[in-house]
């Protein structure tokens, strides 16, 4: 599903990446450690299609991403790709049904109807089948987060990526929303890599990686 080869990457001076090779099945959640400014959300974001490396290959769903141009590559991103931000950053002036909606709208593969559907079938999936009418400030940190991992959802990517996507909430909520991604990854088949610094989760995914010096060790 993923091919990551050799990625480099640095910010000025320093080195954050030095060449890491990782690949990911199709189905697999996969997390990711490593101690802070380790280079987990560089690496993301570089997986997530989001960021360039200096150096390295990338291919995901057999295609090879360094050869695409910025208007493929958007393309691409918006059908393929999910993220979930580890602090949101949903529309604060739509609702949540809105939010999820939204890159289905741009996608432009289904009707306007069709995302609608299938938005609120993703957020009932979510526990949030009575939320839909709220717009952001009107849900918990925990509910917040839940849409947006429904919004990462909405264009049925082939791979998902979350950065710390448990990282502001408290255990219950953390504990609440690691079952529902295990949940989706068997309902849905969803490949998923996901930065965390939470033990239980990353001893429950299928495999956990570290990322220390540069390097998957
Ligand atoms: N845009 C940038 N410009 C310069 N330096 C950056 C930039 N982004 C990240 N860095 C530096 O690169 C290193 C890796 O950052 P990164 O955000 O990938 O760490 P992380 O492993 O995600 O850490 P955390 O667990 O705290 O989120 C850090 O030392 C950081 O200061
Ligand atoms: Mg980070």
């Amino acid at each position: 599903m993923l091919k990551a080869k050799n990625i480099f990457k640095r910010y000025g001076n320093l080195e954050v990446l030095k060449g890491v090779d990782l690949e990911v099945k199709e189905g697999e959640l996969l997390s990711i450690v490593g101690s802070s400014g380790a280079g987990k959300s560089t690496l993301l974001h570089i997986l997530g299609t989001l960021d360039k490396p200096d150096a390295g290959t990338l291919e995901i769903a057999g295609i090879e991403i360094t050869s695409l141009n910025s208007n493929e590559l958007a393309a691409f991103r918006n059908k393929n790709i999910g993220f979930v931000f580890q602090f949101h950053n949903l529309l604060p002036e739509f609702t949540a049904l809105e939010n999820v909606c939204i890159p289905g709208f741009l996608n432009k593969e289904n009707s306007e109807k069709e995302v609608r559907e299938r938005a609120t079938e993703l957020l009932t999936m979510l526990g949030l089948g009575d939320r839909l009418d709220h717009k952001p400030s009107e849900l918990s940190g925990g509910e917040q987060q839940r849409t947006s991992v429904a919004r990462s959802l909405i264009n049925n990517p082939q791979i998902v990526f979350a950065d710390e996507p448990s990282g502001n909430l408290d255990s219950k909520n953390a504990e609440e929303l690691h079952n529902l991604l295990f949940n989706l990854r068997k309902e849905l088949n969803q490949t998923f890599v996901i930065v965390t610094h939470n033990r239980t989760l990353a001893e429950q995914s299928d495999r956990y990686i570290t990322i220390s010096d540069g390097l998957v060790v």
